[in-house]
């Protein structure tokens, strides 16, 4: 009796301490996600009124799915995009020895984790003191000689033999810097305690010229790449996923991202999608198969359905590719009825837009992807929305080669990347 009693004992404790083992080993973390625009921002603008906000939304939108380059280089190369700082959602990271505080753009459109550094020849402003690297005892530069430094674009030796990265955007600006290693910590929400995770590979830039917004210190890279911070610190969740819940611009409230956890478990209408491999791995390539706009369906090219579609978090405002769009137009204007008369010189850069208060019920839009069992049924909020005396579709036309969806059309989904499943998958969510 004794020795059973012992055993129990035994065997309760071991339960006990392989559970918090796990814990540890598998649960990843969660940070708090805020709009750039919104009233917990540190960059908060409150002259900045609705119709401005999106009006720049959508140029700065247009900008930066002009400067994604989707044709493959020379070397076929698994490579790096990093991207500058034009994104809206921001989180904490903490990076060094001892942690220095920064407030990065999530982008899953770049891979390169990167923030501006002392010294530095060409800085945008920036609202706080640069990252110091020469205070930050777990700081090592890597070499130009390295493997590391071939997955970048554009890259060469410097005057040290450091690993220089170089970044150039459609507008001419650019940005430079050289690859280090050091410890990136986050704020885990879940339990208040810091997360740690040591040589992780990032930008340190020194020369950044051109139109950055001076709001962020730098980007979290959250793209497909082997430089991505999920590519990087995904295994030692043993869960290679992430997940996010946008809030609207203007909310009060922090929406999350989530690294390591499942978070579409028990959800309605889940809308999952197989990711498609393409280059350059740096983007979420999904497969749009049909539109719907109340009961009229399109589809895209039958030549062109497979992974024509990118998911960005950098991106505002979402843009089809340009037959599909006017597909989309269209049926819109087909559905609402030729009653009502849509505005011939609606505010640029918008293209389809109505008196506000004449149409009442703007159609239901939804975009259908492959293999998922559900549509992914847009709000009328995702996708109609004011610009001064007009209500506008909040979707715009692209000539490039790839459609984009961008965060205003993810607001209240959580959207999780699974990077070992290879899915996509969205479920409509209060971010709660
Ligand atoms: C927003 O600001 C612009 C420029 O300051 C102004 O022209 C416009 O009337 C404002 N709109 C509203 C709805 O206040
Ligand atoms: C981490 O977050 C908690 C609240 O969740 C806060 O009290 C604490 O100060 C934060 N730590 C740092 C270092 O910012
Ligand atoms: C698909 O076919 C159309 C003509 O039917 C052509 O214009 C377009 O370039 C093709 N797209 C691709 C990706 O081959």
């Amino acid at each position: 009796m004794k020795g059973f009693v012992f055993f129990t004992i035994i065997l309760f404790q071991l339960s006990i301490s392989s559970s918090s083992i796990s814990s540890e080993a598998n649960n990843g973390f969660s940070v708090d996600l805020i709009h750039r625009n919104s009233p917990l921002s540190p960059f908060y603008n409150p002259s900045l009124n609705h119709s401005e906000y999106i009006i720049n939304a959508a140029f700065r939108s247009i900008s930066r799915v002009k400067s994604f380059n989707f044709t493959p280089p020379q070397n076929k190369a698994d490579q790096t995009i990093a991207t500058e700082n034009r994104g809206d959602y921001l989180m904490q990271i903490f990076i060094g020895t001892p942690p220095k505080k920064i407030i990065a753009v999530a982008d899953t459109g770049s891979d390169l984790t990167w923030v501006q550094c002392r010294p530095c020849n060409n800085c945008y402003f920036q609202n706080f003191p640069l990252f110091d690297p020469s205070k930050s005892y777990t700081h090592r530069v890597i070499p130009c000689t390295r493997p590391t430094c071939n997955y970048l674009f554009i890259h060469s030796c410097g005057v040290t033999g450091e690993c220089i990265y170089g970044v150039e955007y459609e507008d001419e600006s650019y940005s430079k810097g050289y690859l280090s290693t050091d410890t990136i910590s986050f704020n885990n929400t879940y339990i208040g305690r810091i997360i740690k995770y040591s040589s992780i590979t990032l930008g340190c830039g020194y020369n950044n010229y051109g139109s950055f917004t001076p709001t962020a210190e730098g980007i979290v890279g959250l793209g497909g790449g082997p430089l991505s911070l999920i590519t990087q610190i995904g295994y030692q969740f043993d869960k290679r996923k992430f997940s996010y819940c946008f809030l609207p611009y203007n909310s009060r409230r922090t929406g999350q991202i989530k690294f390591g956890f499942d978070t579409q478990k028990n959800r309605r209408g889940l809308v999952t999608t197989p990711l498609v491999a393409k280059f350059p791995s740096t983007f979420y390539y999904i497969s749009l198969e049909r539109i719907s706009v109340n009961e009229r369906t399109f589809r895209p090219e039958a030549n062109e359905t497979v992974g024509n579609f990118v998911m960005d978090s950098g991106t505002t405002i979402t843009q089809l590719k340009f037959d599909l769009f006017i597909k989309l137009k269209a049926s819109i204007i087909l559905s609402i009825g030729k009653k009502f008369v849509f505005e011939r010189n609606p505010p640029k850069p918008f293209d389809l837009c109505y008196k506000y208060g004449v149409v009442r019920y703007f159609p239901r839009v939804s975009f259908y992807f492959a293999n998922a069992a559900y549509g992914l049924h847009f709000s009328e909020a995702n996708v109609f929305g004011r610009v001064g005396p007009f209500m506008c579709l909040f979707i715009l036309p692209t000539y490039d080669g790839h459609s984009i969806l961008g965060n205003y059309q993810q607001v209240f989904f959580n959207v999780e990347y699974d990077l070992d499943k290879r899915t996509v998958s969205f479920a409509p969510s209060d971010c709660k």
